[in-house]
């Protein structure tokens, strides 16, 4: 394929063109170039440099560490386990010990678990006919025929029977048919479980780099064998340390213990990791931090047993209490030829982007300004187009983007443009064949 380069109005003849053209595939073209003594043009041209150089080196290699090749998806197993004991005294159940399977759920270790601080018991439910609790509005009546029977009290225990039926001494109520008797709503103040505050959560966290064989752990190697059973996580004083406090973390989210225990919530736990392989490993360690992600949290469990009287019975609880979230992220570097070159050239290329907006190609060449005829052009460093109207005298230089960064043109220019525009920029070049515009130098 022979490109024609040439066209317009001093296009030479066609097959001199077509030869011209081919033959000047093989010919070997050196760039011309216009020497600007403009110290404002060169100050800005090193200027821009300084800043590429500044960002590759700066930003891209040292902060960015752009020399090192990434994993950013780590296999990651985590496992938890909670320490702590509680004693509970209400009235429903009495004296009650909650150990680790009473209020870890579920029990397994897994990275989303509940622990119980707080609950309402229902104990000795049996279905059968009871009235309804007289915080539900649709439940509260005065005669009979405010209980459709058959129909579900709306947010309610159960399906009205049809009859109104005193609860307590104050309160009317419908008869319901359903788990009986109904859940007392009365939630204790101050948390059932309140050493649940001095309960210990242990993490086990592996990470594993399989891009580069890495695996950590976040228990760390110690000959100290009870170096676990002894530590608290601080975020100051051992922020290594894998076991947990229950207070510090709801701490370590911004929210008062007493709060979350009272109504429940879910917290956040995330462990971050941010391994340089071209260190040592020691130095790849984890990193905690906590967010409050709910407030108030909590759900209905029942165990269910028959009862004496062979009627199967169930005993209800609520459990009001803090839901944990554990989330691992990790990422590792390590020295690598091909994102170093990567980056090189891309910093490379940037400066030579650079060069060429700075570049003045001289004319004789064809170009199609962007100017209405009695327009001038001015070209600016950084690609910048100025398009100016000189009869009007005050017209402002409107900058705008040229593509074609090789071909920049310098035209004459108007008196009143930018700084960065004037005198020598405007050394006027002057296309003989210029298209859609008479000279407007004056
Ligand atoms: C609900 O519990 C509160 C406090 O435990 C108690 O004072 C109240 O009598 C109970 N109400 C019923 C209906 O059992
Ligand atoms: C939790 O532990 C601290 C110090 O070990 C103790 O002062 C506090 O009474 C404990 N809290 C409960 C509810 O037992
Ligand atoms: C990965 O590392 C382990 C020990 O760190 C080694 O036994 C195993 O051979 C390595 N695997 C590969 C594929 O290099
Ligand atoms: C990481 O996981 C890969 C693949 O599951 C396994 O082959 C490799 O041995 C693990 N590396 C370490 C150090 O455990």
């Amino acid at each position: 394929h022979c490109i024609q380069r040439d066209a317009g109005a001093s296009r030479p003849a066609m097959g001199d063109s077509w030869s011209h053209s081919c033959f000047g595939f093989l010919d070997y073209k050196t760039e011309k170039f216009a020497l600007t003594r403009n110290r404002k043009v060169g100050v800005l041209h090193r200027l821009i440099q300084l800043g590429i150089v500044g960002y590759i080196l700066g930003w891209v290699f040292l902060a960015k560490k752009g020399y090192q090749e990434k994993d950013t998806d780590p296999h990651i197993s985590v496992i938890t386990k909670l320490k702590g004991i509680s004693v509970t005294r209400v009235r429903e159940l009495g004296d009650r010990i909650w150990d680790v399977a009473d209020y870890v759920k579920p029990p397994q270790g897994e990275n989303v678990f509940f622990v119980v601080t707080n609950f309402i018991a229902t104990p000795k439910q049996v279905q059968g006919s009871c009235p309804e609790h007289p915080s539900i509005p649709d439940g509260n009546c005065r005669k009979d025929e405010d209980c459709s029977p058959g129909q579900p009290v709306v947010h309610g225990n159960g399906v009205k029977t049809g009859k109104c039926v005193p609860f307590g001494a104050s309160h009317n109520t419908c008869e319901i048919y359903g788990w009986c008797p109904v859940e007392n709503k009365t939630l204790s103040r101050k948390p059932l479980l309140a050493e649940a505050e001095n309960f210990t959560l242990f993490i086990k966290n592996t990470v594993n780099f399989t891009r580069f064989n890495f695996s950590r752990t976040n228990t760390l190697k110690t000959t100290d064998g009870s170096y676990f059973k002894g530590c608290r996580y601080d975020a100051v004083d051992d922020p290594y340390c894998p076991v947990f406090r229950i207070r510090d973390m709801v701490e370590a989210a911004g929210e008062s213990f007493e709060e979350m225990a009272h109504l429940g919530g879910a917290i956040g736990l995330r462990i971050d990791w941010d391994c340089d392989l071209d260190q040592p490993p020691s130095r790849c360690r984890p990193c905690y931090s906590f967010t409050l992600l709910e407030k108030k949290f909590n759900f209905r469990t029942a165990s269910y047993y028959r009862d004496p009287l062979n009627r199967q019975s169930r005993s209800l609880l609520k459990l009001y209490g803090i839901r944990f979230d554990i989330s691992v992220h990790g990422q590792a570097g390590k020295f690598s030829i091909i994102p170093t070159a990567v980056n090189l050239g891309t910093g490379a290329a940037f400066l030579g982007a650079v060069s060429m907006t700075s570049r003045v190609k001289k004319g004789p060449f064809e170009l199609q300004l962007p100017s209405a005829p009695g327009h001038c052009s001015c070209m600016m460093p950084l690609g910048l187009m100025g398009v100016v109207d000189p009869n009007k005298q005050r017209a402002p230089c409107w900058p705008r983007l040229v593509w074609m960064l090789n071909d920049v043109i310098l035209d004459s220019c108007h008196p009143r443009l930018p700084w960065f525009a004037t005198s020598s920029c405007c050394t006027s070049i002057r296309k003989p064949n210029f298209i859609g515009a008479r000279n407007t130098r004056r």
